[in-house]
């Protein structure tokens, strides 16, 4: 029987990516969802869920882990809103608990009952979805303005990523995060007018299906506990390993 991998958030964008390239790796891949349109990718065991909520979560691990012996967890699923610091407090009580609810709280669900599994099964893959906003740095990519809680979200991805890739080493689980650019998605195309990217951004974006190939070379690396970086206009490739202190925390 092949691995089992999860990807959350596949119904589009990079999550599709991530899936296709699974599936296309050979892996059975369950894609999970809030929107239904996970229920038609190709190959793909798509279930509709949500990762905020602890019971989609469980039943979640309790199908992939049904599929097969659970290899890969991508969490992708990841939610924007612009949350500037002197925004109304209700905004941001409210934009709070939306955006962290996701982005870390399903992180944080989503493997802690994936890894169980894993340790069970003597390794696998964690691969966390973060953002070029966070590292590795360049210095025009960090800390967009008015993104606060989302970036504070991704900055919180980098402590499970450290954390769990010290502690889960001695399983032969790997841990990554990966931070990118601008990508060609749906959430992506919502910061423009009808969808439509700026002639620049269009010449210039990078395609999910090539992130998710970079996210292959990353679990083929067997490095573990590093952020990847990829940004527009420069290969998309691992590059060199850092030195240990510079790859979560710069
Ligand atoms: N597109 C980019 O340029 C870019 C850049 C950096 C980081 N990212 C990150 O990549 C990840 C994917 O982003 P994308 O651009 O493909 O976004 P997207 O909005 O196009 O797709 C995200 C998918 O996640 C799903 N989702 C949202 N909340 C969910 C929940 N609670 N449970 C289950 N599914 C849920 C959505 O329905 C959607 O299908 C996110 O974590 C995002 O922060 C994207």
């Amino acid at each position: 029987m092949s691995g089992v991998a999860i990807v959350s958030g596949a119904a589009d964008g990079l999550g599709k990516a991530y899936a296709e390239a699974l599936r296309d790796a050979g892996y059975d891949v369950l894609g999970f969802d809030i929107d239904h349109a996970v229920e038609s990718l190709e190959g793909i065991k798509g279930v509709i869920a949500d990762v905020s909520q602890r019971a989609d979560v469980e039943r979640i691990v309790e199908t992939a882990s049904g599929m097969g012996t659970i290899e890969v967890l991508v969490n992708n699923a990841g939610t924007h809103r612009r949350t500037p610091v002197d925004a109304s407090w209700e905004q941001a009580l409210a934009d709070w608990d939306f955006i962290m609810d996701t982005n870390l709280k399903g992180v944080m669900m989503l493997s802690r009952a994936v890894v169980p599994h894993m340790i069970a099964a003597k390794g696998g893959h964690i691969i966390n979805v973060s953002t070029y906003y966070v590292l590795p740095a360049k210095s025009d990519g960090t800390n967009q303005p008015d993104t606060d809680l989302y970036n504070a979200s991704k900055w919180g991805l980098n402590g499970f990523t450290d954390a769990w890739a010290k502690r889960l080493e001695q399983h032969n689980i790997r841990v990554n995060g990966m931070c990118m650019g601008a990508v060609d998605t749906p959430m992506l195309r919502r910061f423009f007018p009808d969808g439509q990217l700026p002639q620049d951004l269009s010449d210039s974006v990078m395609d999910a299906a090539d992130i998710a190939q970079q996210m292959l070379d990353i679990m083929a690396s067997g490095r573990t506990g590093e952020n990847f970086g990829a940004w527009v206009g420069e290969p998309i490739t691992i590059g060199e390993q850092p030195p240990l202190h510079k790859r979560i925390t710069g």
